[in-house]
């Protein structure tokens, strides 16, 4: 018998079907489950598997069979699925975002500690290696600490066609940020620290056809002092979504930027001490690094109980900035204070 760890990966929609190549890199997958039986049929007969398929989650976690789950439905069922996985003793992969608001990552919190199982949260986009050297710069020895910096996201978001689903609906995707910001709010994180202020306001709807406004700007102030703004919107024709999402960041002793492009990206970077800037150029664009890692760290991190390159605070504490980033919408701008629920801070 295999010892690898047993998944059963719920939700075999578009992102399930792709994560289940690196599940399977490390891991067993033993049961399918999504409500439209073609998709797990789509699953198993594209990664030649012989899984049980079901349609129901609390069926697939009473039949048992399994160490942990992995949670890739809509953002809406994330926290229900965690805590029914948890509650049946199993560990829990859940895709980003961790869930639409943050009391709701808290029960999956509380959930996963009162039964001693691990929740990662699958925030990939600081882990692949553009992105990770973006954080390795702002080392002492190389630009130092991030002070200010910003991201111009304007991205053509026709193709995906996402007014028709679960994405463009705030009650069940969270909002804006959720389905176009959270990556790179999650990658803020790791670069300037923990926040502590967020402001944002909207621009006029472009395009009725989404349920949240759809044009959005952040800016976020972290314990440092340093400030971080994101802007976005979803009907700019020049960018596609891939090409939209570059930094400008200034650091202590220099700064950066990432110009990213479909088939690679290029980082440039300079210290102020210095004449011409650093270029850097990846052709990997470093999906199969990050999901490989994440999956590999997880199955370690629940046999090994050795320390995983994610855990869910930072699922957590990126649905907070994108909640917070509501509530001052909701309240014309105002700075809203973090955190955003202390009564429910530990
Ligand atoms: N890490 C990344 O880069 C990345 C990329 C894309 C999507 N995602 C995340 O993956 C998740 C899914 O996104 P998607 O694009 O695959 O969405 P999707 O709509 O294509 O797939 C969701 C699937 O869940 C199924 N489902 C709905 N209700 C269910 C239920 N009660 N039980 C079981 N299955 C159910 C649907 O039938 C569908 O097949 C989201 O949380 C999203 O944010 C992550």
């Amino acid at each position: 018998m295999s010892d690898k760890l047993r998944f059963g990966l719920i939700g075999c929609g578009s992102f399930g079907k792709e994560f289940s190549s690196y599940l399977l890199e490390t891991a067993d997958i033993v049961a399918l489950c999504d409500v439209n039986p073609d998709s797990t049929a789509a699953v198993a007969a594209h990664r030649n598997l012989t899984a049980r398929e079901y349609t129901d989650t609390n069926a697939m976690l009473s039949a048992g069979g399994l160490d942990a789950v992995a949670v890739c439905t809509g953002n809406f069922l994330h926290r229900d699925i965690t805590v029914a996985a948890a509650d049946a003793g199993l560990h829990v992969y859940c895709e980003k975002a961790m869930a639409r608001t943050v009391p709701e990552c808290w029960d999956m919190v509380r959930a996963c500690e009162r039964n001693q199982v691990k929740l990662m949260v699958g925030h990939k986009r600081r882990l692949r290696p553009p992105w990770a050297r973006m954080i390795e710069l702002t080392d002492d020895a190389l630009l130092g600490a991030a002070v200010s910096g910003t991201v111009a996201q304007h991205t053509d978001n026709r193709p995906y066609e996402f007014w028709n689903c679960w994405w463009s609906d705030p009650a069940l995707s969270g909002g804006f940020l959720h389905m176009h910001g959270v990556h790179v709010l999650d990658w803020s994180r790791a670069v300037f620290g923990d926040a502590e202020k967020v402001w944002a306001v909207t621009g006029p709807q472009q395009d009725p056809r989404y349920k949240f406004p759809d044009s959005l700007h952040v800016t976020v102030r972290y314990k440092s002092g340093a400030v971080f703004t994101l802007t976005g919107s979803l009907s700019y024709p020049i960018h596609k979504f891939r090409e939209s999402q570059g930094p400008r960041v200034e650091c202590r002793h220099g700064g950066f930027k990432l110009e990213p492009f479909m088939d690679h990206l290029d980082l440039y970077w300079q210290r102020l001490d210095e004449d011409e800037a650093h270029h850097e150029r990846f052709d990997d664009l470093g999906f199969d690094h990050a999901f490989g890692l994440e999956v590999n760290d997880f199955a370690r991190w629940v046999s090994e109980d050795r320390e995983p390159c994610l855990t869910w605070v930072e699922g957590l504490r990126c649905v907070e900035l994108m909640e917070a980033a509501y509530r001052s919408v909701e309240n014309g701008g105002d700075g809203i204070a973090l955190p955003l629920y202390p009564e429910l801070e530990p």
